[in-house]
This record gives C-alpha cells, structure tokens and sequence, in this order.
C-alpha cells in the first residue's frame, strides 16, 4: 500500500471512531434525558451545555486544535444531543397545537352546531367605520394598485411615527418605523434578520408559541425562561441574567403578556432592559395588547434607544386581524436590516390595507378604545365566574386572556379540553401550548358576555367529574 493510500485508510478508521464517540455521547444524553423527565426537570439546561462547551474549547487549546473549529463542532454537537434528548423531532409544534384548537371550533361552526369559543384569540368588533372608508377611498382615487415601499408608506409610518412620539413622549423618526403584514410578520422578520444558527433567544414563559416557531424556523435555540403562578408569573431577574451573560443573542418580551395578562412592572421591565444592554442582547418587546390595560403597561420605547425592536399591530387594537398590518420600531440602522426581510418575503402591505391603517389611527382611535373597554369588562366578568369554580388564577392586568390552572393533581388541559368540547361544546386553549404548563389552559375573552357564566359552569363540571 502506498503511504497516501495508507493515510487515507487510517483517516476512515478515525472518522469511524469519532462517529462511535458521537454515538455514545447521543446514548449518554438519552439516559440524561431520562434521568431529568423522571424528576420532573426541564431538558433544556444551558449551564450545562456552557460547561460542555468550555470542556470543548479547553480540551482543543491542550490538542493544539483551532479553538474556533473546536467551538463550531461544539455548538454542532450540543445542539443535535439536546435535540436528542428531546426526542430528535418529535417535539411538537406549540403553534400547531393552538391552531388545532381553532381549526376543530371553526368546523364544527361550519357543520352548524353551536360552539362557545373561549379559544380564539382575537377581537371580536367589527373594523372602525374609518378604515374601511380609508380602504375604498384608495380604490375610488386610484384605478391601479401597484407595488409599493417594502417600508411601507411614507404617510402611515408618519402617523405612526408621530402617534407613538406623543404617546411615550419620546421622538420617532418615520424611517425608524416597518409596515409589515401582521405583527407575526414583524417577529419573524427581527429574528430572521438578527438571530443566527444556534443563537440563543430567551423567551419567558407562558408565551405565545409563535416566537419559538419562529426561532426553530431560523434554526436558532429558544431558551423558555418559566414562570409561575405562585410567583404571580414574575420574571427572574437572575435567571435572565444568567442567559444573557452566557451569551444569548436576543430576548423576547411581551407586556401585557399572552397568556396571562401579566403586566410587567416599569421598574422590572427597566432593569431588564439595562441588562440586556449591558450584555448586548437584542430586546424584542412585544407589546400588541398595550391598549388593553387599566394602567400603561411599560414600553420599551421609553427606555431604550438601541439594541430593540417594538412590535405593535392593528389586530387587536383595532379588530382588524384578518387585514394583515402591525409595524416595528427600532433604530434607523436595524429597520434597513429588517425591511429586507419584508421585501424578500412580502414585497410589501397593499397600499388599500395601509390607508385605512392611517385612518383608522387618525380617526378610529375611540371607536376601537370603545369595543377594547368593552371586551375588558368580559374578562372581569370571566375572573368573577371562575371564582366560583375550582380553579387559581392571577387576575389580569391586561390582555383579554385569563389563565387558569385546574385545582386537580395530574390535571391534564388538553384531555380537559377535548372533554369540555364534547360535552358542552365549549373550546379552550390547552396550557401545553405556552410552555410545559399541562395542567394550565387559556381563555380568551372575546365571546358575548352573555355566554361567559355558562362557559364557565361548564369549565367547573369537567373539572369536577375529572378522574
Ligand atoms: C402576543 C402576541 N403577539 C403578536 C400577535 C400577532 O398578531 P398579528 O399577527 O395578528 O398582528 C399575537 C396574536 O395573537 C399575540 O398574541
């Protein structure tokens, strides 16, 4: 054998060898996995994965074995043991398991049979009269409507700009502002454009799902930061230190949140900021219920002036869901980085959708406020009913969500949920889609108050005969 063929054969035997290595180590983290579901732990443990990675770059630096190519196979091989410990794909699409609920409730409707839907979370009012006149005047003024700025309108994002300038008392810049189609659209346009492979993106939970899809789309890693009832859903400020200081990329909050209502304290919310300031993390700061509040809820456009994007959307404070248009605010030098994405994926908003986005903040501001104080007396009928039913819950500051948990060891929301659709036609959200809070499920409120008592009876006589 030649000494180049002799090389090569000994290459092949040590791939072989690596590969069994990476092999064992797999096995050794399924028995990791196990050891952690048995006690109740969560799978994902950064700490951990810091300490692995630490091993890599040191062991490498002692091999004489570049210490960036050590750090890339690290990052390599961590990820897919914590997918294995995860079940290597079967981890169940959060997004999916609320969509599921939604699709059921609408195809029993479509059969003709009742349902009381504490399930969907959108506003029930009918767009502001402003609006739709703002959509057909764009149709009566011009004949073609044609392509316009991935930005979005010079004039709404005006509106927008000087709108949220007085609110927070602070000077936005129209170029600092995105129209996108939907606030979904906004999060996934920041973390398409900011959160690379394996990027650490810290969500609290209870969260609303679709930030954590939008992470596993970019192939980043979601790290759920869980919060808890007892603890009134307060965030830990430690914990969130912890993960910035090791080096997460971004950080996702959302004041008044969904699912609970929670509000996050100005002060909390303020020393949050400077933390991730301090370790030059990226705040995404979801606030697309700020308009369902007894009290302001905080806004990141009055304490940071970088390093963040304000997500915002017509949805809920206008009722105009299906009309696909939120919009962004960051620095000037982030929104060309995000509007990219727009244009790559949207071209852009129709121009009719934007002209009654501008009319309706012009002109149906207290209309909308109307039907949002409206829906916000539901949920305080909704909190009195379920105190009367075996149930703890916080008591929202904002939002039109309440999230109850079942006084029952082993509760399990999601058979309740199937239960309570079948025998009272009643659909809630499972709590397993915000995070691992199985025993939890939400309600949305924005049903006819007058079916609220009743849906709730209905809740507490599941939750009564459950066995
Ligand atoms: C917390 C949160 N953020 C953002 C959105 C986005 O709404 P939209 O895409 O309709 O603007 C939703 C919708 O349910 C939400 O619950």
């Amino acid at each position: 054998m030649s000494t180049l063929e002799e090389y090569r054969t000994r290459i092949h035997e040590n791939d072989k060898q690596l590969l069994s290595m990476i092999r064992e180590r797999f096995s050794l983290a399924d028995r990791i996995a196990e050891i952690k579901r048995t006690k109740g732990m969560p799978i994902i443990d950064t700490d951990a994965e810091q300490s692995a990675m630490e091993n890599f770059v040191q062991t490498a630096t002692q091999l004489g074995v570049d210490s960036t190519f050590a750090r890339r196979l690290g990052e390599l091989v961590i990820d897919q043991t914590v997918q294995s410990e995860n079940g290597n794909g079967l981890k169940q699409s959060k997004d999916q398991l609320l969509k599921q609920v939604v699709e059921t409730a609408l195809k029993l409707t479509s059969e003709g049979k009742r349902v009381t839907r504490f399930e969907i979370g959108e506003p029930n009012f009918p767009a502001p009269p402003q609006a739709i006149r703002g959509l057909t005047e764009t149709f009566r003024k011009n004949r073609i409507i044609g392509y316009g700025p991935a930005a979005g309108l010079l004039g709404l994002r005006k509106t927008i700009a000087e709108e949220l300038s007085a609110e927070h008392k602070t000077r936005i810049d129209p170029d600092q502002v995105l129209v996108t189609p939907g606030g979904r659209f906004a999060i996934f346009a920041t973390i398409a454009s900011h959160v690379s492979q394996l990027e650490h993106v810290v969500i609290p939970q209870p969260a609303w799902p679709a930030y954590e899809e939008c992470v596993d789309f970019v192939k980043g890693r979601a790290i759920p930061l869980s919060t808890q009832l007892e603890n009134r859903w307060e965030i830990d400020v430690g914990r969130v230190e912890d993960e910035l200081r090791k080096g997460a990329r971004m950080l996702i909050l959302n004041t008044p949140n969904n699912p609970t209502g929670k509000v996050i304290s100005k002060s909390k919310f303020e020393e949050i900021i400077e933390l991730a300031q301090k370790y030059d993390a990226l705040v995404l700061s979801d606030e697309v219920y700020d308009k369902y509040v007894r009290e302001k809820s905080p806004s990141i456009l009055e304490c940071a002036s970088e390093n963040y994007v304000y997500v915002n959307s017509f949805s809920k404070q206008f009722g105009l869901t299906g009309w696909r248009i939120a919009y962004l605010v960051t620095t000037k030098e982030k929104a060309i980085q995000i509007r990219r994405v727009i244009q790559t994926i949207a071209t852009c908003v129709p121009a009719f959708t934007q002209n009654a986005a501008i009319a309706a903040l012009k002109k149906g501001r207290r209309e909308a406020q109307r039907h949002v104080n409206a829906i916000m007396k539901k949920v305080e009928i909704t909190c009195r009913e379920l105190s009367k039913i075996d149930v703890s819950f916080y008591k929202p500051e904002g939002s039109f969500y309440v999230f109850p948990r079942a006084n029952i060891e082993n509760f399990d929301s999601a058979k309740f949920a199937d239960q309570l659709l079948e025998h009272y036609r009643v659909t809630i959200s499972p709590g397993k889609a915000f995070g691992d809070y199985p025993a939890f499920f939400r309600l949305a409120v924005s049903l006819p108050a007058a079916q609220i008592p009743s849906a709730v009876q209905a809740i507490g006589k599941v939750i009564n005969a459950w066995s």
